[in-house]
Order: structure tokens, then C-alpha cells, then sequence
């Protein structure tokens, strides 16, 4: 199906000027960048966007480098889109990220991931409007 998912490329890899490159592979993926904005986290916005994660002990530490940088938020629209985005992006871990993908050939490390993707249609539809207004979505 049609789908819509949640993608924000990571302050590690604004501060490296790698927005083009990525958006040049989510495109050649055949993923439609359907919204977009470059941002500054503010710390109330990165704790609540993360906050299923409030309990774990990396919590601080990816709010302060969520807030490190701008970031770009953007709206990938394709058949399949949560899970093609995902192939896309590769594992967390970009020493465990398959050859090819974003983090395998972009991340510098488990947390500075240049990469965030949601991770099912529900949770897209949530991270969407988190971000954006409907009528900011272009399809
Ligand atoms: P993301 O897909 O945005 O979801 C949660 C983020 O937490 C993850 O990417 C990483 O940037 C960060 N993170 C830092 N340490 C870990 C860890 N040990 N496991 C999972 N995510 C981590």
C-alpha cells in the first residue's frame, strides 16, 4: 500500500553536508520526500519525541545530540514506505548495518546514526503530526 513514514536526518550528518546525499538515496529507493524542513530541536521537543525510550540509559545522551545540530524532518511517501525506508537507513548499529545503506556508508557511530526512520505505520502516523501540519504534506 501507499504509505507515509517519518524520516530525520541527524545532526551528524547536517554538520557533515550530507542531506543531499541522503535524500539521493530514499529517491533512487523510489521514496517521494512529500515534506521537509531543517530545524533546531529545542530539548522539549527532542525528550518528547523519544520519550518511549525516557527510561533507557542512552535517554540524555541522544537528547543533548539531538539538540547538537540541525536537523532535517521529512515526510517519505511510497508503496511500502515504512519498511522500504527502513532497508534504506540500515541497522541501528552501523556496525551491524548491511553494505549499501545509509548508516553502513554515513553513521559515525550507535548514536550519532545520521538517520532515524519510523519504525511501523502507526508509530509514522503519530511522529508525522508531531512535526507537521496536513497542510505542510504535499504528496
Ligand atoms: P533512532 O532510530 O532514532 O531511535 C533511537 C535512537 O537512540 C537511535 O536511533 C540512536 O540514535 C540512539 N541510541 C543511542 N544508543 C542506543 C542504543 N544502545 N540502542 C538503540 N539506540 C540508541
Amino acid at each position: 500500500a501507499l504509505e507515509r513514514t517519518l524520516s530525520i536526518i541527524k545532526p551528524d550528518a547536517t554538520r557533515r553536508n550530507l542531506t543531499g546525499a541522503i535524500n539521493d538515496r530514499f529517491e533512487k529507493a523510489g521514496l517521494r520526500i512529500v515534506a521537509q524542513k531543517r530545524i533546531q530541536l529545542t530539548r522539549a521537543q527532542a525528550e518528547a519525541f523519544y520519550g518511549v525510550h525516557k527510561e533507557r540509559p542512552f535517554f540524555g545522551g541522544l537528547c543533548d545530540f539531538m539538540t547538537s545540530g540541525p536537523v532535517v524532518v521529512q515526510v517519505l511517501e511510497g508503496e511500502g514506505a515504512v519498511a522500504k525506508n527502513r532497508e534504506v537507513m540500515g541497522a541501528t548499529d552501523p556496525a551491524k548495518a548491511d553494505a549499501g545503506t545509509i548508516r553502513k556508508d554515513f553513521a559515525e557511530n550507535i548514536e550519532a546514526n545520521s538517520v532515524h526512520g519510523s519504525d511501523s505505520a502507526e508509530n509514522a502516523a503519530i511522529e508525522i503530526a508531531f512535526f507537521f501540519a496536513q497542510t505542510e504534506i504535499v504528496g
